[in-house]
């Protein structure tokens, strides 16, 4: 590794963003300081957030940044940088093709040679979450899954490609060892949209992470998750149901990971917080768990080790804007507070209605410009006979 950066936070109005390693920072915040904890880890193997530092080499080079992950080894095999079985997924050595300087391992998590290291990391810092959360606290933890296919192309391969790791079960099972004392509540299942393209024929698309619950204790801060029960009495509820069909953030990214929405993470904090708690993310990237926790009136503590995307999550924290929570809103039941919580999917058979509806009319215009076009070279046909056996058109 190398040495531990010291940079300045990042202070604002109730939030303060660290650049950070997530588990050294952990280490130096107070017990139970935090009464929330959403984030979403590094996914495994899928990309490298550049925060490497660089050894030898031209200083002024800005280093050409690795290729994606799936590519490394071609390039590092072509350019017969690195032996044939060496994992792709290590962190270190890469050689700038511009200037030669070598990379050095960073604190990044994600890119471990295999998923047992990389699960251990990620249970070290969720036992530091479990010392800072409060004891009615919530940890909430979005977390998906990835093939083995581009990863370990050695030779004594974790698994053979076209194989899931299995990385969500993994890991919450890691948590449930007798180094940690979580409770594992809930498995709620984001189907996202639209879904990451993917050619694979022979397997449906993935579309789906896990956001996992898990409590300190038995009993918790937990305002219930309702939503409008269908074909039920007006203004019905039921209880919030553990599918959550969510659009991903669209709105044009300098990330490269997937922002998460407000629908998601405006309900999690309703659900598990008052104004004025403290709610954390410690893998904060372009803190959207930040904005979504000052708009709805909490405090903040990001942790981002990429400079980059803290700066840029900080600049967004700086924009005061009101929660857009379209999906999200506490109702008063008898004095209780519940989070309502807008059933996208409602909204989108809506707009699948309109799509379907749009492309029969778009079908049932080509079928017209089809009929003009065979018209126009018919009636061309017609003038060119007319014109060679001597007749005025319209005769
Ligand atoms: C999936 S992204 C988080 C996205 C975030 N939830 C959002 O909505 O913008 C994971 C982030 O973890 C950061 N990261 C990776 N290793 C880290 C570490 N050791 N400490 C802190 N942050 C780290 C990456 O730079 C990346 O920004």
């Amino acid at each position: 590794m190398t040495e531990r950066k010291q940079i300045d936070p990042i202070e604002g109005k109730n939030s303060i963003i660290y650049i950070d390693d997530a588990l050294e920072r952990l280490r130096e915040l107070p017990d139970e300081s935090v009464q929330v904890c959403i984030t979403s880890p590094p996914y495994y193997g899928m990309r490298d957030n550049q925060t490497a530092t660089w050894e030898k080499g031209d200083p002024n080079c800005d280093h050409r940044p690795p290729p994606a992950i799936s590519q490394l080894r071609n390039d590092t095999l072509q350019h017969g940088r690195r032996r044939a079985d060496v994992h792709v997924m290590d962190n270190a050595g890469y050689e700038c093709s511009k200037c030669g300087a070598v990379r050095a391992v960073d604190y990044q998590i994600g890119l471990e040679p295999g998923t047992p290291q990389y699960i251990e990391r990620l249970s070290d810092v969720f036992r530091e979450v479990y010392r800072v959360l409060k004891d009615d606290g919530v940890f909430w933890c979005v977390i998906g899954d990835v093939y083995s296919n581009n990863h370990h192309k050695g030779e004594r391969p974790e698994l053979p490609p076209k194989n899931l790791y299995g990385i969500p079960f993994k890991f919450a099972t890691r948590l449930l060892k007798e180094d940690h004392k979580w409770f594992f509540r809930s498995d709620i299942i984001w189907h996202m949209y639209p879904a990451n393209p993917n050619p694979a024929k022979d397997r449906c698309t993935s579309a789906h992470d896990h956001i996992f619950q898990f409590t300190k204790r038995k009993s918790y801060k937990y305002y219930q998750m309702v939503t409008a029960a269908k074909d039920m009495r007006d203004n019905a509820v039921a209880n919030m149901r553990d599918v959550w069909y969510v659009q991903k953030d669209m709105s044009p990214s300098d990330y490269d990971f997937t922002v998460l929405p407000e629908a998601i993470v405006n309900p999690l904090i309703l659900a598990s917080s008052d104004e004025s708690d403290t709610i954390l993310d410690p893998f904060a990237g372009s803190s959207a768990v930040g904005k979504a926790a000052l708009s709805l009136g909490r405090k903040y503590i990001g942790i981002e080790l990429n400079e980059n995307y803290a700066r840029m999550g900080a600049a967004k924290l700086s924009k005061r804007s009101m929660s857009l929570a379209p999906f999200a809103l506490t109702l008063n039941d008898a004095g209780k507070r519940r989070v309502l919580v807008y059933r996208q999917k409602d909204k989108m058979d809506e707009i699948e209605k309109l799509r379907l509806r749009e492309a029969l009319l778009i079908k049932k215009n080509r079928r017209l410009e089809k009929r003009v076009e065979k018209l126009e070279e018919t009636t061309r046909d017609e003038r060119r006979y007319a014109n060679e056996c001597g007749l005025q058109s319209g005769d």
